[in-house]
């Protein structure tokens, strides 16, 4: 069964603004840049990586990818970019957020073997630790909640077709489960942070040691 990754680095990183001109994804990180750890773990896991970027990146030498495809406006838009650049054949397809670029290859056996057992989409969560409260509302009861991180696993053919028309949905596996295929929450990992803010990339080089 043929796997592919498609990692979505075509962000603004508007919520962490831009340094040196670049955009969160391309910052250093441990020597290297965000991305290229977020791809390395993709090309651990996957017989070849899509690396979705924007627009002005798109002929930047990027060794560790298969083909590098320019993204959309949105990050459903960047996801259906990469989907036209993987194979046919691929029966298999993960997607992961360059902006996560702690290892955690255990999060990647657990979509796998997830979705090898049968299920459409699998997505790591971890349980939320803040306080949860509606805006201009109450406090929500935070047992009822998970956050959600990528890499997320799907039967190729779902995630094609819950891309096959333009949805727009924070992650690929709620677009799935819109369309009616079954998705399976399994255990993220606390260290598979998403680099949103400067403290983001703080902590990663922490973890990333
Ligand atoms: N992404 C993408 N194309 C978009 C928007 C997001 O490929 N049009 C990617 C980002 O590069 C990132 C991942 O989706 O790897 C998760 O998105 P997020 O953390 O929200 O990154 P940004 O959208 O870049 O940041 P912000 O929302 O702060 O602008
Ligand atoms: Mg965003």
């Amino acid at each position: 069964m043929s796997t592919w990754a498609i990692v979505v680095a075509a962000g603004r990183g508007e919520r962490f603004g831009m340094t040196h001109g670049e955009p969160k994804q391309y910052l250093p990180l441990g020597g290297r840049r965000v991305l290229d750890w977020s791809l390395e773990a993709a090309t651990a896991h996957a017989g070849g990586v899509v690396l979705v970027v924007p627009a002005y990146a798109v002929d930047r030498h990027e060794p560790l990818a298969s083909a590098v495809v320019a993204g959309g406006q949105t990050r459903s838009e960047s996801v259906r970019a990469g989907l036209a650049a993987v194979p046919e054949e691929a029966a298999v397809i993960v997607v992961h957020d360059a902006a996560r670029p702690v290892p955690v290859p255990a999060v990647w056996d657990r979509v796998l073997a997830a979705v090898a057992a049968g299920a459409d989409a699998a997505v790591p969560a971890v349980p939320v630790t803040d306080t949860l409260r509606e805006v201009g509302g109450d406090t929500v009861d935070r047992q009822r909640f998970v956050a959600v991180q990528t890499p997320q696993a799907f039967r190729a053919e779902a995630l094609r077709r819950a891309h096959a028309s333009t949805g727009e949905g924070t992650d690929d596996a709620s677009l799935v489960e819109a369309a009616g295929g079954r998705v399976v929450v399994v255990d993220g990992d606390v260290a598979n942070i998403k680099i949103t803010s400067a403290v983001d990339l703080l902590l990663a080089e922490q973890l990333c040691r």
